[in-house]
């Protein structure tokens, strides 16, 4: 109940406009996105990859509803691409994009056609795209784009959410050499034909997704920041005889940064998914939602304590 209210407040215009003037909500908000500008973005990618981390990089708008802002934000990433290569971080920076913040909503072709331009500029600066996976009304939409951008970007990274009922066919369709592959629960609001909405299940179904990807071929991406969930890939990485540079996890900025300092100690791979820019609300509400904790700091917050 909790979550289903934040997350249909996330999509509220009356809630944003409260949420975003509320005095003390740019304190909080800083907890979790990094700035809101290229400058913002390449300072924490600096210090985070300075500490042997890798980062993904998410300019945040999404849900575009007309073309100027759509190719306003392509540009937007293109720049940051060009700043990224310009300052040698490509080795350790990706950006990560949402195909509705470059015209998915409008055109499916209007967003490949961004999407091939970013990827584009990605290859210039020695790095890579990861397509975010977004509402499951898109997820057909956003997979066809992923497909159609391998052709010319084969290492253009998927997303899988594993509270989608089809995650498993999902995975096992994308398991193969080179392929690189995130999995992650599913931060969005999706009904009970399409979706587990209990914890139970969707965990469970992470644990099958997790086990289909550590023993293909590809790239597994393990997007979460759940104890049992991480200790388990683990073990699936020793089961897989994986070496560490065959898989990684990922976590948010601002989300258990000692356990992602802990893991990288330990030789793994980790990334950091650093979001900016100034449209912030969406992703900050899909942040509340996930844990009643981060929604009393919030509260806390607002009440000046
Ligand atoms: P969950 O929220 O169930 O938390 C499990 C446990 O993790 C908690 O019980 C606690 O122990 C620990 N934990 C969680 N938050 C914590 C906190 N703030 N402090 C301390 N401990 C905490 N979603 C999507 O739909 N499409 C996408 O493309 C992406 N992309 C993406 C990239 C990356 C890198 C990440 C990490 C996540 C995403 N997500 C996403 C979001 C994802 O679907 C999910 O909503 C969040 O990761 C939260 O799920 P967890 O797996 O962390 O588990």
């Amino acid at each position: 109940m909790f979550r289903q209210a934040l997350l249909a407040a996330s999509r509220s215009g009356g809630a944003r406009r409260v949420v975003e003037t509320a005095p003390f909500t740019r304190d909080v908000v800083r907890r979790f996105i990094a700035g809101e500008t290229i400058e913002d973005a390449a300072r924490v990618t600096e210090a985070l990859t300075g500490e042997g981390l890798h980062v993904s990089l998410d300019v945040l708008g999404e849900d575009v509803q007309d073309k100027g802002q759509a190719e306003a934000n392509v540009t937007h990433y293109l720049g940051l691409l060009d700043r990224l290569g310009r300052a040698g971080l490509g080795a350790r920076a990706e950006v990560s994009v949402k195909l509705s913040a470059i015209g998915q909503t409008l055109a499916e072709d209007l967003a490949l056609d961004g999407a091939r331009r970013i990827c584009g500029a990605a290859r210039s600066a020695g790095t890579t795209v990861t397509v975010d996976m977004e509402d499951h009304t898109t997820v057909d939409s956003t997979l066809r784009t992923v497909h159609e951008l391998r052709r010319d970007f084969p290492d253009t990274g998927a997303v899988i959410q594993a509270y989608l009922r089809r995650a498993e066919e999902h995975c096992a369709e994308l398991a193969f050499e080179g392929s690189r592959v995130r999995l992650c629960k599913g931060a969005y609001a999706a009904p009970e034909p399409v979706a587990f909405t209990g914890k139970e299940d969707i965990d469970k179904s992470f644990v099958r997704c997790m086990k289909i990807l550590m023993a293909g071929k590809g790239y597994p991406m393990l997007a979460t920041h759940d104890p049992r969930l991480i200790d388990i890939a683990g073990a699936l990485a020793v089961l897989n005889e994986r070496d560490p540079d065959t898989f990684e996890y990922q976590m948010l900025y601002g989300i258990r940064p000692q356990e992602q300092r802990r893991l990288a100690a330990q030789g793994a791979r980790v990334r950091v998914y650093v979001a900016y820019g100034q449209e912030w609300y969406g992703y900050f509400m899909r942040r509340l939602a996930e844990r009643p904790a981060n929604f009393r700091f919030f509260m806390r917050s607002l009440a000046g304590r």
